[in-house]
């Protein structure tokens, strides 16, 4: 009886431990599921660039392809040379300090000149078993903001997005069509 008992507490305080092992993996796991899926947070950029003083139509009010002009016929939509933003910044916060990395690395006759180039973090790449292509979509006459609607904040391009679009469009949605 006494015995039973002792190693029933044996194998409670066995399972205890390897529960409070198990909880601060757990924990993290949990945490780091929670920041990436729900509360993904902006990468830190070069500059930081904000697309509401260059699109919206009382700012800068510049179309999506004035900077991403591969959208429109290729693959990847990409990103701007920093001449681009140069063409304005020469006259517009020439002296704002937040600029200065973009003279650093474009302006010649500006101080710290390197010459290099300005590398923006991507935000929300999909992963590499998926295959897409915006010239297709945008020559088919699907806006950038069907799915770019907040390309200021780091929102994850979801696959349940991709089918529910297809399957209203009457596009193939069988699986090779976007995966190797
Ligand atoms: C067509 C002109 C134009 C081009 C091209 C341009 N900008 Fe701007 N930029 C502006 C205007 C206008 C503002 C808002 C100025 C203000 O608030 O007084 C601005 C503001 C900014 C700011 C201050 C923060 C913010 O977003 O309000 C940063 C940083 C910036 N631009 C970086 C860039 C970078 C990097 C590029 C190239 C990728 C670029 N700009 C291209 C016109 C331009
Ligand atoms: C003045 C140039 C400029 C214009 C105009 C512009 N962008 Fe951008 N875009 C950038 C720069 C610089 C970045 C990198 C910094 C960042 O992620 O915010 C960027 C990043 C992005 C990203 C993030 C992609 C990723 O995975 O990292 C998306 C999406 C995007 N732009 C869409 C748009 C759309 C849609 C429009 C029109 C509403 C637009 N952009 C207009 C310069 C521009
Ligand atoms: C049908 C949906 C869709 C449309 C329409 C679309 N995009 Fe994208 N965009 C995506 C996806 C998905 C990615 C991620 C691609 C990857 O990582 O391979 C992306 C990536 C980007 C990027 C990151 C850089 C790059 O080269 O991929 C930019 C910038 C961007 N899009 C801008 C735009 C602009 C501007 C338009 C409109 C002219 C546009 N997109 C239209 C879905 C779309
Ligand atoms: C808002 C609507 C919309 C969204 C969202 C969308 N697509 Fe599409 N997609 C289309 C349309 C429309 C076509 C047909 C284009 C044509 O006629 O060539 C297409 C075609 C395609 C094709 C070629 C299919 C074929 O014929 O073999 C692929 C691959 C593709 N999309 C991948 C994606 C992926 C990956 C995503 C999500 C990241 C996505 N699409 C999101 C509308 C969309
Ligand atoms: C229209 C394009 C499209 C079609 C069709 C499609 N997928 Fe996807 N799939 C995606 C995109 C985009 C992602 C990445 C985003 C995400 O994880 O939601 C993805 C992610 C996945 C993942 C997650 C992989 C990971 O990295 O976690 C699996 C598994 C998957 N797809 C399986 C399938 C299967 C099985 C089919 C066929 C029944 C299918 N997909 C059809 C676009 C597509």
């Amino acid at each position: 009886m006494h015995n039973k008992g002792t190693s029933h507490d044996g194998t409670r305080r066995a399972l205890f431990f390897a529960l409070l092992l198990a909880l601060p993996p757990a924990l993290l796991g949990g945490a780091y599921y929670y920041g990436y899926r729900e509360r993904p947070h902006r990468p830190v950029q070069p500059v930081p660039f904000t697309h509401a003083s260059h699109t919206d139509a009382h700012k800068a009010a510049m179309p999506c392809v004035a900077c991403h002009n591969g959208a429109e016929h290729t693959a990847g939509a990409g990103m701007p040379a920093d001449s681009t933003c140069l063409q304005c910044h020469l006259h517009i916060l020439p002296q704002d300090a937040r600029l200065a990395p973009l003279h650093a690395a474009a302006n010649k006759n500006a101080p710290g000149y390197t010459g290099d180039a300005l590398r923006w973090v991507r935000k929300a790449p999909l992963p590499t078993h998926v295959h897409f292509n915006h010239g297709q979509h945008v020559r088919a006459g699907v806006t950038c903001a069907q799915c770019h609607p907040a390309p200021d904040a780091q929102v994850p391009h979801r696959m349940s997005a991709c089918l529910d679009c297809h399957r209203n469009e009457g596009v193939p949605t069988d699986c090779s069509r976007c995966h190797h």
